[in-house]
């Protein structure tokens, strides 16, 4: 060999040693895929997974159905060096090429994005995106999601949730889709297959009936079957139809006496016989209370791993024949099965950079169609970019938007745009995002006089309000995991910051940054409301179009804005009167165990308004535009099962309506509340109408027939109703079922 050969040859060892040495711990290795048939991509993904099957051993089955602990999220805990720091960890099989599942949370965006010096969009939160009832606005919220979990190499969305809102005051309203079964489930099914366009696994939450954090880990919920398959479970029923997700994750609370995660109607003969579900369920986070008990009733992988239910214990139940060797190949198929069908198998994740402008279009551009728009007196908005002075109050409204807490938290980029400090997001503080609506607003109307004053002292917030000719007060709600709002009243002093502002000045706009409804005893004072939700990362141009009129409102509420507590199911949030107090920031509000009956029934939301003849604040479906639009001939075809009428823009601007189809069912159903059929979003230039026709889905009119276990469409005459919100419904026909 030359010297000059052998000098090449020693420098290519040299590389080759020093890729190896300095191989990453998420580095692909490659082993030979011509020896593994179920690579093969013409196989089904349930063919494929029962090859891998046939080559796993026991330990290697018990490794995937559980979690490698808690890594990250404790402190100290062993972190997995082949994950990719997310919230959970199953370790792959790499001799077969499998590889390892990382459960990233991302309710609202990615989580922990600090923690490696990452970015992450920011989206408005799941609720607000729910407020645009429009799935293509949802199935593009998956996709940002999906499409940055790709850029940081990780494999698996855990958001997804699904609860309907049964509790107002509840710390995570804002990682659900509101309180209707069928706008919720229609609203996530396609925010999940969004995620799954991007061949990420996909996942739903929490199952079930996890509807409040007071207790969450003791609490009870108690809920007939009718009613439970009639609302929450529809709610799952719906979004599973859409998406086919990778996973469902069971809660933590106990459904009728069980535990979620090991409960056998649920898991077993709900999800997995009659929705025909065919991914694994997960269970949330120390959610898993035994070993027999959960793998029987259909759990098919613990998380994160350290209690370990499903590690030695179940190894051992195996082989003393208390649990089917069976059931921990089908936890193991489910697994496999649902990692083909996503793709991640044929079509990892690759590390990019997050495009953070790409996110934050999409995000904005969600956020647009999430706001509502719920006063609006004497035409104050939209804004003219003349106004001479603008009074912006609270809320800090110089720097930026707020964020909901816990596992829903997404990372600051910069830190905290109010208080900036090195590191991730602290749990049980609320955190600020640079979306600053003083910035945004200001370009608007650039020859304004725009001041800002915090909001803490009252009487300099009324004297600059005096000095202006409007003033917008931002009010905020912080909301997160571990804790529920004790009341629907704005928190720190707000309303009486409202008030005195309103005082101030006849020309007073209120934006609201909340997780979910609050009371508004002010709202007679002011001129306009508009609710932002958590609006994310682009929050401020969105809002900054809307109260300027480049963007036209267009959503409408999810949920019902009750006036007071006292209007509610429940007017205190249950379990908090045994705690005595609010333990604000505490993981899981520790209370005594307690039984929590939902006496409501499956009369939810506007439901429960409608069969209790209350007057809401707001009503469910509601939200203005800044044109108006007149609803005519509602036609109902008996025999193909649609509907049929008219709407016209009577305005003067192009806008978009949700068009809204209630149904309320014969007599002999029993139900004395109307259901939320169907819906369209119909955009409209002014004067202009259009014909729209709607299917009426027969899942959504029918009872649930506990005895027969199957749904039924009962005969006879279905009132339908048409029109703007839950409370204005211009047009009526008769839908008759022989
Ligand atoms: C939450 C889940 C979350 C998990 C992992 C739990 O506390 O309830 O929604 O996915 O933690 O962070």
């Amino acid at each position: 060999m030359s010297r000059s050969k052998h000098h090449l040859k020693t420098i290519l060892a040299a590389l080759v040693l020093a890729c190896i040495t300095h191989t990453p711990a998420h580095a692909e290795t490659h082993p030979d895929t011509s020896k593994m048939p179920w690579m093969n991509k013409a196989l089904s993904p349930d063919e494929r997974a029962d090859l891998v099957l046939k080559e796993l051993t026991l330990d290697e089955k018990i490794s995937m159905v559980h979690g490698a602990g808690w890594g990250v999220l404790r402190k100290g805990a062993p972190v997995d060096p082949h994950s990719n720091f997310a919230a959970g960890y199953m370790p792959g099989i790499e001799r077969l090429g499998i590889p390892g599942i990382d459960l990233a949370d991302s309710a609202v965006g990615l989580r922990m994005a600090a923690y490696q010096s990452r970015y992450a969009t920011l989206l408005p939160s799941t609720l607000g995106a729910a407020s645009s009832w429009n799935p293509d606005a949802a199935f593009l919220y998956g996709s940002v999601i999906g499409r940055e979990l790709r850029a940081w190499g990780s494999n698996m969305s855990i958001g997804g949730g699904v609860d309907i809102m049964r509790e107002p005051r509840n710390g995570r309203n804002f990682e659900y889709a509101g309180e209707d079964p069928v706008l919720a489930g229609t609203m996530t099914g396609n925010l999940m297959k969004g995620v799954k366009s991007e061949h990420i696994l996909s996942d739903i939450k929490h199952y079930a009936m996890n509807d409040q954090e007071t207790g969450r880990n003791v609490v009870n919920t108690q809920l007939d079957k009718k009613a439970m398959r009639e609302s929450d479970l529809l709610a799952f029923q719906i979004a599973l139809d859409i998406a086919d997700p990778s996973a469902v994750m069971c809660s933590y609370n106990l459904v009728n006496g069980d535990w979620a995660c090991e409960n056998d109607y649920l898991l077993n003969q709900v999800l997995k016989k009659d929705f025909k579900f065919k991914g694994w369920v997960v269970s949330d986070w120390a959610a898993t209370h035994s070993t027999v008990k959960a793998a029987l009733a259909g759990l098919d992988q613990e998380m994160p791993g350290d209690d370990n239910h499903f590690g030695a214990p179940l190894k051992k139940a195996v082989e003393d024949g208390q649990v089917p060797q069976a059931r921990v190949d089908d936890m193991v198929h489910r697994i496999l099965r649902s990692m083909f069908d996503a793709g991640v198998i044929d079509n990892p994740p690759v590390r990019t950079v997050v495009d953070p402008f790409r996110g934050l279009e999409d995000a904005q551009h969600i956020a647009e169609e999430s706001i509502v728009l719920l006063k609006n007196q004497n035409n104050l908005l939209p804004l003219k970019s003349s106004t001479p002075s603008i009074a912006l109050i609270g809320g800090h409204a110089d720097v930026g938007i707020l964020s909901g807490g816990g596992s829903a938290q997404v990372d600051s980029p910069g830190g905290d745009a109010v208080d900036h400090k090195p590191g991730g997001a602290v749990w049980g503080k609320p955190v600020y995002f640079p979306s600053s609506p003083l910035k945004y607003i200001s370009a608007k109307a650039p020859k304004a006089n725009i001041q800002f004053n915090s909001g803490e002292d009252l009487a300099a917030a009324a004297q600059l309000a005096k000095n202006s000719s409007v003033a917008i007060v931002f009010v905020t709600q912080w909301m997160s995991e571990g804790h529920d709002s004790p009341t629907l009243s704005l928190p720190h002093n707000q309303d009486a910051l409202v008030e005195a502002v309103a005082a101030a000045n006849p020309n007073t706009i209120v934006v609201l940054e909340t997780g979910g409804p609050v009371s508004m005893p002010w709202a007679d004072r002011v001129k306009g409301i508009v609710e932002t939700w958590y609006p994310g990362i682009g929050g401020a141009q969105a809002l900054a179009n809307i109260l300027f009129g480049d963007v036209n409102p267009s959503g409408k509420l999810p949920v019902t804005f009750a006036k007071t507590e006292a209007d509610l199911p429940h007017p205190i949030v249950p379990g908090l009167d045994r705690a005595g107090k609010v333990v604000s920031d505490d993981r899981h509000q520790e209370v005594g165990a307690f039984d929590l009956p939902y006496s409501e029934g499956a009369k939810v939301g506007y439901k429960w308004f409608d069969a209790m003849n209350k007057q809401p604040l707001f009503p469910f479906g509601y939200g203005l535009s800044y044109t108006t639009f007149a609803y005519s001939g509602l036609t109902v075809d008996n025999a193909k099962r649609t509907v049929h009428f008219t709407v016209r823009n009577t305005g003067k601007q192009e806008g978009t309506e949700i068009a809204q189809v209630y149904a309320a069912l014969p007599t002999a159903a029993n139900e004395n509340f109307k259901r939320l059929v169907a819906w369209q979003r119909v955009k409209l230039a002014p004067g202009e109408s259009k014909d729209v026709t709607l299917p009426l889905n027969q899942l959504y009119l029918s009872v649930f027939d506990t005895d027969k276990n199957a749904w039924q469409l009962l005969p006879g005459d279905y009132k339908v109703t048409a029109g703007t919100s839950s409370r204005d419904l211009p047009l009526h026909a008769t839908l008759q079922v022989q």
